[in-house]
């Protein structure tokens, strides 16, 4: 059984699964008549965009990015670098960049300039958690499920250390936690 089972749950599966045919029911209204591409931020938002794209009715498909992020704790620079590209022309199309946290806004703010270069039509951001009190960036989500306090959560496709991606709620890492 995997430890983090015992740890406190913040949003559970069934609220994640309202409130995200929510989000696709709005991006549905948003953009009526077109087609989006959802381009998940890996690995973190893998999860989320799998059910969000299930709950638009709209035509849309998927594609990927992947980026580092080095010395958020230790340099107030927090560089991030581009691991994985866009493999389709995004140039006049619908983006909407899924990520699973809107935190300090450094990997959306590089990720929002990086795409705009693209030239697409369109680039909303959709977040599954916004973490406001975090943010060092001037950044918004277009879409957002929840806004949680400064806690660090896993489980819904977050990690801590590349565990406990696969809980189906979200739930508080506890400070102390050992392993
Ligand atoms: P930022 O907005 O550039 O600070 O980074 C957001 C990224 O940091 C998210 O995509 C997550 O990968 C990671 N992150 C931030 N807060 C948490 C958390 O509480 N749990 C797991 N990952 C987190
Ligand atoms: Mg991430």
């Amino acid at each position: 059984m995997s430890p983090a089972r015992k740890f406190p749950v913040l949003i559970t599966a069934e609220q994640i699964a309202r409130r995200t045919a929510e989000i696709g029911r709005q991006i549905d209204a948003d953009f009526a008549g077109e087609k989006v591409l959802l381009v998940g931020v890996l690995k973190g938002a893998a999860v989320f965009l799998a059910d969000l794209a299930r709950h638009i009715s709209i035509e849309c498909t998927f594609d990927f990015v992947a980026v580092a992020s080095y010395g958020k704790a230790q340099h107030s620079t927090g560089a991030v670098k581009l691991i994985k590209d866009l493999d389709q022309p995004s140039e006049g199309r619908n983006l909407i960049l899924v990520e699973d946290i809107l935190d300090t806004g450094l990997t959306l703010v590089f990720l929002r300039k990086l795409l705009m270069q693209h030239r697409p039509r369109s680039l909303k951001i959709a977040a599954l958690l916004d973490k406001p009190s975090r943010r060092i960036e001037k950044i918004e989500a277009d879409y957002v499920g929840f806004t949680i306090p400064n806690r660090f959560v896993i489980g819904y496709g977050m990690d801590y250390a590349e565990r406990f991606r696969n809980l189906p709620d979200i739930r508080v890492m506890p400070p102390d936690f050992p392993e």
